[in-house]
Protein backbone atom coordinates (compact mmCIF):
# COMPACT_ATOMS: atom_id res chain seq x y z
CA UNK A 1 0.00 0.00 0.00
CA UNK A 2 1.19 3.81 -0.42
CA UNK A 3 -0.39 6.88 0.80
CA UNK A 4 0.17 10.12 -1.25
CA UNK A 5 -0.28 13.17 0.76
CA UNK A 6 -1.07 16.31 -1.17
CA UNK A 7 0.03 18.98 0.80
CA UNK A 8 -1.53 22.42 -0.03
CA UNK A 9 -4.51 23.32 1.28
CA UNK A 10 -5.62 25.63 -1.59
CA UNK A 11 -9.14 25.52 -3.62
CA UNK A 12 -8.59 22.75 -5.92
CA UNK A 13 -10.07 19.89 -8.11
CA UNK A 14 -9.20 16.05 -7.68
CA UNK A 15 -10.41 13.07 -9.42
CA UNK A 16 -9.37 9.80 -8.82
CA UNK A 17 -10.41 6.89 -11.65
CA UNK A 18 -9.77 3.06 -10.08
CA UNK A 19 -7.56 0.98 -11.97
CA UNK A 20 -8.92 -2.19 -13.78
CA UNK A 21 -8.08 -5.77 -14.48
CA UNK A 22 -7.83 -6.32 -18.14
CA UNK A 23 -10.84 -9.28 -17.85
CA UNK A 24 -8.44 -11.58 -19.77
CA UNK A 25 -7.02 -9.05 -22.55
CA UNK A 26 -3.83 -8.31 -20.69
CA UNK A 27 -4.89 -4.43 -21.14
CA UNK A 28 -4.78 -3.09 -17.42
CA UNK A 29 -6.34 0.10 -16.80
CA UNK A 30 -4.53 1.71 -14.21
CA UNK A 31 -5.36 3.84 -11.21
CA UNK A 32 -5.15 7.50 -12.03
CA UNK A 33 -5.20 10.69 -9.65
CA UNK A 34 -5.03 14.12 -10.90
CA UNK A 35 -4.62 17.11 -8.26
CA UNK A 36 -5.09 20.65 -10.04
CA UNK A 37 -5.09 23.45 -7.16
CA UNK A 38 -5.72 26.78 -7.91
CA UNK A 39 -2.42 28.30 -6.09
CA UNK A 40 0.58 27.26 -3.55
CA UNK A 41 3.36 24.62 -3.69
CA UNK A 42 3.61 22.04 -5.37
CA UNK A 43 4.48 19.43 -2.45
CA UNK A 44 3.88 16.08 -2.56
CA UNK A 45 4.89 12.84 0.10
CA UNK A 46 4.59 9.19 -0.31
CA UNK A 47 4.57 6.98 2.43
CA UNK A 48 4.88 3.15 1.31
CA UNK A 49 4.98 -0.28 2.86
CA UNK A 50 2.21 -2.18 4.60
CA UNK A 51 -1.01 -0.92 6.17
CA UNK A 52 0.94 -0.18 9.25
CA UNK A 53 3.74 1.08 8.31
CA UNK A 54 2.10 3.55 6.04
CA UNK A 55 -0.05 4.89 9.29
CA UNK A 56 2.96 5.03 11.37
CA UNK A 57 4.93 7.35 8.39
CA UNK A 58 1.86 9.80 8.74
CA UNK A 59 1.88 10.24 12.12
CA UNK A 60 5.61 10.99 12.46
CA UNK A 61 4.84 13.79 9.83
CA UNK A 62 1.44 15.01 10.49
CA UNK A 63 1.31 14.03 14.58
CA UNK A 64 0.31 11.25 17.08
CA UNK A 65 -3.39 11.31 17.75
CA UNK A 66 -5.10 12.81 20.98
CA UNK A 67 -5.84 10.09 23.28
CA UNK A 68 -9.89 10.53 24.36
CA UNK A 69 -9.98 9.97 28.40
CA UNK A 70 -12.32 6.54 29.19
CA UNK A 71 -15.25 8.42 29.56
CA UNK A 72 -15.13 9.56 25.68
CA UNK A 73 -15.29 5.97 24.73
CA UNK A 74 -18.43 5.37 26.30
CA UNK A 75 -21.89 5.66 24.97
CA UNK A 76 -22.85 9.07 24.16
CA UNK A 77 -26.30 11.33 23.68
CA UNK A 78 -27.32 14.32 21.66
CA UNK A 79 -30.58 15.53 20.13
CA UNK A 80 -30.27 19.13 18.57
CA UNK A 81 -34.06 20.05 20.78
CA UNK A 82 -32.85 19.73 24.18
CA UNK A 83 -35.30 22.36 25.42
CA UNK A 84 -34.39 22.14 29.16
CA UNK A 85 -32.59 21.56 32.29
CA UNK A 86 -35.71 19.11 32.94
CA UNK A 87 -35.65 17.41 29.76
CA UNK A 88 -31.88 16.73 30.14
CA UNK A 89 -32.44 15.15 33.82
CA UNK A 90 -35.29 13.06 31.97
CA UNK A 91 -33.19 11.68 29.34
CA UNK A 92 -30.41 10.92 31.73
CA UNK A 93 -33.04 9.30 34.23
CA UNK A 94 -34.46 7.60 31.47
CA UNK A 95 -31.41 5.50 30.66
CA UNK A 96 -31.00 4.76 34.32
CA UNK A 97 -34.00 3.71 35.32
CA UNK A 98 -33.94 0.93 32.65
CA UNK A 99 -30.18 0.05 33.70
CA UNK A 100 -28.26 1.69 30.52
CA UNK A 101 -25.53 2.83 30.42
CA UNK A 102 -24.72 6.30 29.56
CA UNK A 103 -21.05 8.15 29.38
CA UNK A 104 -21.68 11.38 27.84
CA UNK A 105 -24.54 13.94 27.27
CA UNK A 106 -24.19 16.71 24.57
CA UNK A 107 -25.71 19.89 24.37
CA UNK A 108 -26.30 21.72 21.30
CA UNK A 109 -27.22 25.30 20.05
CA UNK A 110 -30.50 24.96 22.51
CA UNK A 111 -28.58 25.77 25.56
CA UNK A 112 -27.21 28.73 24.29
CA UNK A 113 -28.87 32.46 24.59
CA UNK A 114 -30.58 33.66 21.49
CA UNK A 115 -27.72 31.11 19.42
CA UNK A 116 -24.97 32.76 20.58
CA UNK A 117 -21.75 31.29 21.46
CA UNK A 118 -20.12 30.79 25.02
CA UNK A 119 -23.57 32.07 26.44
CA UNK A 120 -26.21 29.77 28.53
CA UNK A 121 -30.51 30.04 28.43
CA UNK A 122 -30.78 31.05 32.02
CA UNK A 123 -34.60 30.35 31.65
CA UNK A 124 -34.07 26.92 30.13
CA UNK A 125 -31.31 25.87 32.14
CA UNK A 126 -31.22 27.93 35.36
CA UNK A 127 -28.30 26.40 37.36
CA UNK A 128 -26.20 24.64 34.51
CA UNK A 129 -23.01 24.15 36.64
CA UNK A 130 -25.24 22.13 39.05
CA UNK A 131 -26.99 20.29 36.88
CA UNK A 132 -23.50 18.99 35.41
CA UNK A 133 -22.47 18.28 38.96
CA UNK A 134 -25.35 16.29 39.39
CA UNK A 135 -24.98 14.40 36.06
CA UNK A 136 -21.46 14.10 37.16
CA UNK A 137 -22.02 12.33 40.53
CA UNK A 138 -24.00 9.91 38.02
CA UNK A 139 -21.32 9.15 36.00
CA UNK A 140 -22.52 11.46 33.03
CA UNK A 141 -20.39 13.80 31.17
CA UNK A 142 -21.49 17.12 29.64
CA UNK A 143 -19.81 17.93 26.04
CA UNK A 144 -20.95 21.17 24.77
CA UNK A 145 -21.52 22.46 20.63
CA UNK A 146 -18.76 25.29 20.01
CA UNK A 147 -19.43 27.49 16.80
CA UNK A 148 -16.81 29.75 15.76
CA UNK A 149 -19.20 32.63 14.06
CA UNK A 150 -20.11 35.46 16.39
CA UNK A 151 -23.14 37.95 16.77
CA UNK A 152 -22.35 41.22 15.08
CA UNK A 153 -23.40 43.12 17.58
CA UNK A 154 -21.82 45.49 19.56
CA UNK A 155 -22.86 44.75 23.50
CA UNK A 156 -22.18 40.90 22.69
CA UNK A 157 -19.21 40.02 25.07
CA UNK A 158 -17.22 37.70 22.89
CA UNK A 159 -17.63 40.30 19.73
CA UNK A 160 -16.59 43.42 22.22
CA UNK A 161 -13.86 41.59 22.80
CA UNK A 162 -12.84 39.56 19.96
CA UNK A 163 -12.48 43.20 18.36
CA UNK A 164 -10.04 44.31 20.85
CA UNK A 165 -7.78 41.80 20.07
CA UNK A 166 -4.16 42.85 18.80
CA UNK A 167 -4.26 45.91 16.16
CA UNK A 168 -6.94 44.96 13.69
CA UNK A 169 -9.18 42.86 16.16
CA UNK A 170 -9.99 38.88 16.16
CA UNK A 171 -12.09 39.04 12.88
CA UNK A 172 -11.83 38.00 9.37
CA UNK A 173 -11.73 41.12 7.36
CA UNK A 174 -12.13 41.64 3.35
CA UNK A 175 -8.84 43.40 1.20
CA UNK A 176 -10.44 46.96 2.33
CA UNK A 177 -10.17 46.34 5.87
CA UNK A 178 -13.79 45.77 6.70
CA UNK A 179 -14.83 42.97 8.71
CA UNK A 180 -16.37 39.86 6.71
CA UNK A 181 -20.04 39.32 7.59
CA UNK A 182 -22.13 35.84 7.25
CA UNK A 183 -24.98 34.96 8.20
CA UNK A 184 -25.67 31.92 10.93
CA UNK A 185 -27.81 30.74 13.91
CA UNK A 186 -27.58 33.97 15.61
CA UNK A 187 -28.26 36.42 12.74
CA UNK A 188 -25.53 38.47 11.06
CA UNK A 189 -22.10 36.81 12.55
CA UNK A 190 -18.04 37.86 11.76
CA UNK A 191 -15.44 35.09 12.25
CA UNK A 192 -12.40 34.78 14.24
CA UNK A 193 -9.50 34.43 12.20
CA UNK A 194 -7.60 31.00 13.49
CA UNK A 195 -4.79 31.19 10.83
CA UNK A 196 -3.40 34.30 13.56
CA UNK A 197 -1.62 32.75 16.93
CA UNK A 198 -3.09 35.65 18.74
CA UNK A 199 -6.58 35.02 17.41
CA UNK A 200 -5.83 31.52 18.53
CA UNK A 201 -5.00 32.27 22.26
CA UNK A 202 -7.84 34.65 22.92
CA UNK A 203 -10.44 32.32 21.62
CA UNK A 204 -8.48 29.43 23.71
CA UNK A 205 -9.27 31.07 26.72
CA UNK A 206 -12.93 31.88 25.72
CA UNK A 207 -13.41 28.23 26.96
CA UNK A 208 -12.66 28.90 30.11
CA UNK A 209 -16.41 29.66 30.60
CA UNK A 210 -17.31 26.45 29.38
CA UNK A 211 -15.40 25.08 31.96
CA UNK A 212 -17.09 27.27 34.34
CA UNK A 213 -20.33 25.87 33.19
CA UNK A 214 -19.21 22.47 33.77
CA UNK A 215 -18.53 20.92 30.42
CA UNK A 216 -15.85 18.37 30.14
CA UNK A 217 -15.46 18.62 26.73
CA UNK A 218 -16.66 20.42 23.08
CA UNK A 219 -17.50 19.66 19.97
CA UNK A 220 -17.09 22.29 16.85
CA UNK A 221 -19.28 22.75 14.44
CA UNK A 222 -19.71 25.07 11.55
CA UNK A 223 -16.51 25.13 11.14
CA UNK A 224 -15.76 25.06 7.36
CA UNK A 225 -16.78 28.11 8.00
CA UNK A 226 -20.70 28.25 7.09
CA UNK A 227 -22.50 31.39 6.48
CA UNK A 228 -25.66 30.47 4.81
CA UNK A 229 -26.62 31.72 1.23
CA UNK A 230 -29.41 31.00 -0.90
CA UNK A 231 -26.97 30.65 -3.41
CA UNK A 232 -22.95 30.23 -4.60
CA UNK A 233 -20.94 28.82 -1.46
CA UNK A 234 -22.31 28.88 1.39
CA UNK A 235 -19.53 30.37 2.90
CA UNK A 236 -16.61 32.96 3.16
CA UNK A 237 -15.93 35.21 0.30
CA UNK A 238 -12.66 33.78 -1.38
CA UNK A 239 -11.41 37.04 -1.51
CA UNK A 240 -11.77 36.83 2.42
CA UNK A 241 -8.33 37.75 4.12
CA UNK A 242 -6.45 35.41 6.26
CA UNK A 243 -3.14 36.21 8.50
CA UNK A 244 -1.51 32.56 7.40
CA UNK A 245 -0.10 32.53 10.65
CA UNK A 246 1.43 35.80 9.67
CA UNK A 247 2.41 35.30 5.75
CA UNK A 248 -1.08 36.63 4.84
CA UNK A 249 -3.25 35.44 2.24
CA UNK A 250 -6.63 34.70 1.22
CA UNK A 251 -9.74 32.36 2.16
CA UNK A 252 -8.91 30.17 -1.01
CA UNK A 253 -5.85 29.06 0.89
CA UNK A 254 -7.36 29.07 4.31
CA UNK A 255 -10.71 27.25 4.17
CA UNK A 256 -9.83 24.02 4.07
CA UNK A 257 -7.25 24.82 7.19
CA UNK A 258 -10.08 26.88 9.32
CA UNK A 259 -11.70 23.81 11.28
CA UNK A 260 -8.08 22.58 11.90
CA UNK A 261 -6.83 26.05 13.32
CA UNK A 262 -9.92 26.39 15.39
CA UNK A 263 -9.03 22.95 16.73
CA UNK A 264 -5.83 24.01 17.51
CA UNK A 265 -7.08 26.82 19.53
CA UNK A 266 -10.05 25.40 21.22
CA UNK A 267 -7.61 22.20 22.39
CA UNK A 268 -4.60 25.05 23.58
CA UNK A 269 -7.11 27.02 25.50
CA UNK A 270 -8.44 23.71 26.91
CA UNK A 271 -4.95 22.74 28.06
CA UNK A 272 -4.15 25.48 29.40
CA UNK A 273 -6.75 26.09 31.08
CA UNK A 274 -7.13 22.79 32.90
CA UNK A 275 -3.74 21.15 32.91
CA UNK A 276 -4.24 18.22 34.74
CA UNK A 277 -6.40 16.48 32.08
CA UNK A 278 -6.28 16.18 28.63
CA UNK A 279 -8.66 17.90 26.16
CA UNK A 280 -10.61 16.20 23.91
CA UNK A 281 -13.15 17.67 21.20
CA UNK A 282 -14.22 16.43 17.60
CA UNK A 283 -15.02 18.84 15.06
CA UNK A 284 -16.83 18.79 11.74
CA UNK A 285 -14.34 20.43 9.47
CA UNK A 286 -10.37 19.31 9.71
CA UNK A 287 -7.63 18.63 7.86
CA UNK A 288 -4.57 16.58 7.67
CA UNK A 289 -3.28 16.28 11.03
CA UNK A 290 -6.53 17.36 12.42
CA UNK A 291 -6.21 13.82 14.81
CA UNK A 292 -3.65 16.28 16.83
CA UNK A 293 -6.23 17.28 18.92
CA UNK A 294 -9.49 15.24 18.20
CA UNK A 295 -12.03 13.10 16.13
CA UNK A 296 -14.50 14.34 13.89
CA UNK A 297 -18.38 12.50 13.12
CA UNK A 298 -20.01 11.79 10.34
CA UNK A 299 -22.03 15.24 9.94
CA UNK A 300 -25.18 15.55 8.92
CA UNK A 301 -25.60 11.61 7.83
CA UNK A 302 -28.82 11.10 6.44
CA UNK A 303 -31.55 8.93 7.96
CA UNK A 304 -31.75 5.66 5.44
CA UNK A 305 -30.14 2.52 4.48
CA UNK A 306 -27.20 3.98 2.05
CA UNK A 307 -26.56 6.55 5.01
CA UNK A 308 -26.06 3.60 7.46
CA UNK A 309 -23.52 2.10 5.04
CA UNK A 310 -21.89 5.67 4.48
CA UNK A 311 -21.50 5.88 7.83
CA UNK A 312 -18.86 2.90 7.79
CA UNK A 313 -16.92 3.86 5.22
CA UNK A 314 -16.44 7.37 6.61
CA UNK A 315 -14.56 5.78 9.90
CA UNK A 316 -12.89 3.20 7.83
CA UNK A 317 -11.67 5.81 5.38
CA UNK A 318 -11.16 8.36 8.42
CA UNK A 319 -9.28 6.01 10.02
CA UNK A 320 -6.96 5.53 7.14
CA UNK A 321 -6.59 9.54 6.80
CA UNK A 322 -5.09 8.87 10.38
CA UNK A 323 -8.15 10.47 12.46
CA UNK A 324 -8.79 7.41 13.98
CA UNK A 325 -11.77 8.77 16.72
CA UNK A 326 -14.91 9.40 14.70
CA UNK A 327 -18.55 7.86 14.15
CA UNK A 328 -21.73 8.71 12.84
CA UNK A 329 -24.95 10.07 13.83
CA UNK A 330 -26.47 6.84 15.09
CA UNK A 331 -29.88 6.50 13.54
CA UNK A 332 -29.03 9.16 10.95
CA UNK A 333 -29.44 13.16 11.33
CA UNK A 334 -32.75 14.17 9.33
CA UNK A 335 -35.35 11.87 9.78
CA UNK A 336 -37.07 9.28 11.61
CA UNK A 337 -35.55 5.81 11.13
CA UNK A 338 -37.58 2.67 11.36
CA UNK A 339 -37.11 0.67 14.74
CA UNK A 340 -34.81 -2.10 12.64
CA UNK A 341 -32.74 0.74 11.00
CA UNK A 342 -32.28 2.48 14.44
CA UNK A 343 -31.27 -0.81 15.95
CA UNK A 344 -28.77 -1.56 13.25
CA UNK A 345 -27.56 1.61 13.19
CA UNK A 346 -27.05 1.38 17.15
CA UNK A 347 -25.05 -2.20 16.37
CA UNK A 348 -22.88 -0.73 14.30
CA UNK A 349 -22.18 2.57 16.42
CA UNK A 350 -21.19 0.41 19.53
CA UNK A 351 -18.45 -0.89 17.63
CA UNK A 352 -16.96 2.20 16.46
CA UNK A 353 -15.05 5.05 18.04
CA UNK A 354 -17.01 7.83 18.67
CA UNK A 355 -20.70 5.80 19.62
CA UNK A 356 -23.53 9.00 19.80
CA UNK A 357 -27.00 9.01 19.03
CA UNK A 358 -27.62 12.62 17.38
CA UNK A 359 -30.83 13.93 15.29
CA UNK A 360 -31.31 17.29 13.75
CA UNK A 361 -34.38 19.61 15.59
CA UNK A 362 -37.86 17.84 14.39
CA UNK A 363 -36.11 14.23 13.20
CA UNK A 364 -37.53 12.27 16.43
CA UNK A 365 -35.95 11.08 19.56
CA UNK A 366 -33.07 8.60 19.58
CA UNK A 367 -33.43 7.67 23.32
CA UNK A 368 -33.04 3.47 22.77
CA UNK A 369 -37.05 3.10 24.68
CA UNK A 370 -38.49 5.42 21.58
CA UNK A 371 -38.53 2.39 19.17
CA UNK A 372 -40.78 -0.63 21.51
CA UNK A 373 -39.37 -3.43 23.55
CA UNK A 374 -37.43 -5.73 21.27
CA UNK A 375 -35.04 -2.78 20.33
CA UNK A 376 -34.57 -1.66 23.60
CA UNK A 377 -33.45 -5.40 25.02
CA UNK A 378 -30.85 -5.62 21.81
CA UNK A 379 -29.90 -1.93 22.51
CA UNK A 380 -29.35 -3.00 26.07
CA UNK A 381 -27.10 -5.86 25.26
CA UNK A 382 -25.03 -3.83 22.84
CA UNK A 383 -24.66 -1.23 25.26
CA UNK A 384 -23.67 -3.85 27.88
CA UNK A 385 -20.96 -5.63 25.74
CA UNK A 386 -19.64 -1.97 24.61
CA UNK A 387 -19.07 -1.11 28.90
CA UNK A 388 -17.61 -4.60 28.90
CA UNK A 389 -14.92 -4.11 25.96
CA UNK A 390 -13.92 -0.57 27.55
CA UNK A 391 -10.50 -1.65 28.15
CA UNK A 392 -10.25 -3.03 24.68
CA UNK A 393 -11.31 0.71 23.75
CA UNK A 394 -8.85 2.22 25.83
CA UNK A 395 -6.04 -0.01 24.85
CA UNK A 396 -6.81 0.49 21.08
CA UNK A 397 -7.08 4.71 22.03
CA UNK A 398 -3.53 4.10 23.39
CA UNK A 399 -2.01 1.93 20.55
CA UNK A 400 -3.46 4.34 18.49
CA UNK A 401 -1.64 7.31 19.61
CA UNK A 402 1.52 5.02 20.11
CA UNK A 403 1.76 3.75 16.25
CA UNK A 404 -0.84 5.52 14.22
CA UNK A 405 -3.02 2.69 13.73
CA UNK A 406 -6.44 3.16 13.51
CA UNK A 407 -9.25 1.10 15.85
CA UNK A 408 -11.43 0.39 13.32
CA UNK A 409 -9.77 -1.28 10.25
CA UNK A 410 -10.58 -2.52 7.05
CA UNK A 411 -9.94 -6.11 6.52
CA UNK A 412 -7.27 -5.97 4.65
CA UNK A 413 -5.13 -4.75 7.18
CA UNK A 414 -2.91 -7.26 7.62
CA UNK A 415 -3.35 -8.65 3.99
CA UNK A 416 -3.22 -6.14 1.57
CA UNK A 417 -2.23 -8.23 -1.85
CA UNK A 418 -6.03 -10.42 -1.23
CA UNK A 419 -7.66 -8.75 -3.71
CA UNK A 420 -11.13 -10.22 -2.24
CA UNK A 421 -10.63 -8.87 1.05
CA UNK A 422 -9.59 -4.80 -0.76
CA UNK A 423 -13.05 -4.93 -2.18
CA UNK A 424 -14.80 -5.64 0.81
CA UNK A 425 -16.29 -2.98 2.06
CA UNK A 426 -19.03 -4.12 4.71
CA UNK A 427 -17.09 -5.71 7.98
CA UNK A 428 -14.02 -4.39 9.74
CA UNK A 429 -11.34 -5.45 12.17
CA UNK A 430 -11.78 -3.62 15.34
CA UNK A 431 -7.85 -3.98 16.42
CA UNK A 432 -6.40 -6.70 16.04
CA UNK A 433 -8.32 -9.26 17.60
CA UNK A 434 -12.19 -8.61 16.51
CA UNK A 435 -14.28 -8.77 13.34
CA UNK A 436 -17.63 -6.91 13.37
CA UNK A 437 -19.93 -7.35 10.39
CA UNK A 438 -22.64 -5.67 10.64
CA UNK A 439 -26.16 -5.77 9.04
CA UNK A 440 -26.45 -2.95 7.14
CA UNK A 441 -29.96 -4.00 4.85
CA UNK A 442 -33.09 -4.27 6.13
CA UNK A 443 -35.05 -7.80 6.50
CA UNK A 444 -31.58 -9.97 7.29
CA UNK A 445 -31.31 -12.27 9.72
CA UNK A 446 -27.60 -13.74 8.32
CA UNK A 447 -24.98 -12.66 6.26
CA UNK A 448 -22.11 -13.42 4.48
CA UNK A 449 -18.66 -12.63 5.80
CA UNK A 450 -15.49 -12.60 3.65
CA UNK A 451 -12.42 -13.59 6.57
CA UNK A 452 -8.91 -12.93 6.33
CA UNK A 453 -6.31 -15.57 7.18
CA UNK A 454 -6.72 -17.52 10.13
CA UNK A 455 -9.09 -19.36 12.63
CA UNK A 456 -12.36 -16.86 13.93
CA UNK A 457 -14.72 -17.64 16.51
CA UNK A 458 -18.34 -16.62 16.64
CA UNK A 459 -18.01 -14.76 19.73
CA UNK A 460 -21.67 -15.41 20.67
CA UNK A 461 -21.62 -19.18 19.69
CA UNK A 462 -18.48 -20.07 19.22
CA UNK A 463 -18.82 -21.88 16.02
CA UNK A 464 -15.08 -22.04 14.46
CA UNK A 465 -14.94 -20.38 10.95
CA UNK A 466 -11.57 -20.79 8.80
CA UNK A 467 -10.21 -18.46 6.65
CA UNK A 468 -9.55 -17.02 4.25
CA UNK A 469 -12.36 -17.38 2.28
CA UNK A 470 -16.25 -16.13 2.99
CA UNK A 471 -18.62 -18.00 5.43
CA UNK A 472 -22.44 -16.85 6.02
CA UNK A 473 -23.15 -16.34 9.89
CA UNK A 474 -26.17 -15.82 11.57
CA UNK A 475 -27.60 -11.93 12.67
CA UNK A 476 -30.87 -12.06 13.96
CA UNK A 477 -31.93 -8.68 15.23
CA UNK A 478 -30.67 -8.82 18.50
CA UNK A 479 -27.40 -9.19 17.60
CA UNK A 480 -24.53 -7.75 15.08
CA UNK A 481 -22.02 -10.61 14.16
CA UNK A 482 -18.46 -10.59 15.92
CA UNK A 483 -15.70 -12.96 15.56
CA UNK A 484 -12.31 -13.18 17.47
CA UNK A 485 -8.90 -13.66 15.91
CA UNK A 486 -8.12 -17.39 17.02
CA UNK A 487 -5.10 -17.04 20.18
CA UNK A 488 -6.23 -13.73 20.96
CA UNK A 489 -5.74 -11.93 24.15
CA UNK A 490 -8.67 -8.98 24.63
CA UNK A 491 -9.06 -6.91 27.73
CA UNK A 492 -12.49 -6.69 29.26
CA UNK A 493 -14.09 -5.69 32.36
CA UNK A 494 -15.16 -8.00 34.63
CA UNK A 495 -18.45 -8.39 36.35
CA UNK A 496 -16.74 -6.33 39.59
CA UNK A 497 -15.58 -3.69 37.40
CA UNK A 498 -11.99 -5.14 37.92
CA UNK A 499 -9.62 -5.75 34.22
CA UNK A 500 -9.97 -9.04 33.32
CA UNK A 501 -8.19 -11.10 30.09
CA UNK A 502 -10.50 -12.83 27.81
CA UNK A 503 -8.46 -15.52 25.54
CA UNK A 504 -9.51 -17.09 22.59
CA UNK A 505 -7.89 -20.44 21.85
CA UNK A 506 -4.71 -20.45 19.48
CA UNK A 507 -4.75 -22.71 16.67
CA UNK A 508 -2.45 -25.76 18.00
CA UNK A 509 1.17 -24.94 17.44
CA UNK A 510 0.17 -21.30 16.39
CA UNK A 511 0.40 -19.18 19.43
CA UNK A 512 -1.46 -15.61 19.36
CA UNK A 513 -1.48 -12.80 22.20
CA UNK A 514 -2.49 -9.31 22.50
CA UNK A 515 -1.51 -5.88 24.07
CA UNK A 516 -2.93 -4.51 27.13
CA UNK A 517 -3.06 -0.74 28.08
CA UNK A 518 -4.52 0.15 31.83
CA UNK A 519 -6.32 3.34 31.94
CA UNK A 520 -3.90 5.45 33.92
CA UNK A 521 -6.50 8.26 34.21
CA UNK A 522 -7.32 11.32 32.13
CA UNK A 523 -4.38 13.41 32.74
CA UNK A 524 -0.95 13.15 30.88
CA UNK A 525 -0.01 10.07 32.35
CA UNK A 526 2.26 7.61 30.30
CA UNK A 527 1.14 4.04 28.84
CA UNK A 528 2.21 0.83 30.11
CA UNK A 529 2.03 -1.25 26.95
CA UNK A 530 1.66 -5.09 28.62
CA UNK A 531 2.40 -7.49 25.91
CA UNK A 532 0.63 -11.03 26.63
CA UNK A 533 1.21 -14.51 24.65
CA UNK A 534 -1.09 -17.16 24.32
CA UNK A 535 -0.32 -20.76 23.18
CA UNK A 536 -1.95 -24.64 23.37
C1 LIG B 1 -25.10 21.19 12.26
C2 LIG B 1 -24.53 19.91 12.81
O1 LIG B 1 -24.10 19.10 11.74
C3 LIG B 1 -25.57 19.21 13.66
O2 LIG B 1 -25.00 18.06 14.22
C4 LIG B 1 -26.11 20.14 14.73
O3 LIG B 1 -27.13 19.49 15.45
C5 LIG B 1 -26.67 21.40 14.09
N1 LIG B 1 -25.64 22.03 13.30
C6 LIG B 1 -27.21 22.40 15.13
O4 LIG B 1 -26.20 22.86 15.94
Amino acid sequence: THLVFHDNSWAGRVTLREGEEGAGSGHDRPGMSEVRMEGGPLRCWVVAGTPARVLRGWTALTGSPALPPSWALGPQHARWGFGSGREVRRVVSGYRERGLPLSVLHLDIDHYDGHRVFTVDQERFPDLPGLARELREDGVRLVSIVDPAVPAAPGDAVFDAGRAVGDSGAFVRDGGGRIVRGEVWPGECVYPDFTDPQVREWWGGLYAERLAQGFSGVWHDMNEPVSFAAFGDPTLPRSARHALEGRGGDHREAHNVYGLAMARAGYEGLARLRPDERPILFSRSGWAGMQRYGGTWSGEVSTGWPGLRASLSLVLGLGLCGVPYSGPDVGGFDGSPSPELYLRWFQLGAYLPLFRTHAAIGAGRREPWEFGPRVLEAAREVLVERERLRPYWVTLARLARLTGAPYVRPLWWGSPGDRALRDCEDAFLLGDALLVAPVLGPGLCERAVRLPPGRWYDTVSGAVHEGPGQVVVEAPLSRVPVLARAGSVIPVRGADGGLELEVWAPVEGRGGGGSVVRDPGDGWEEAVVERYTSRL
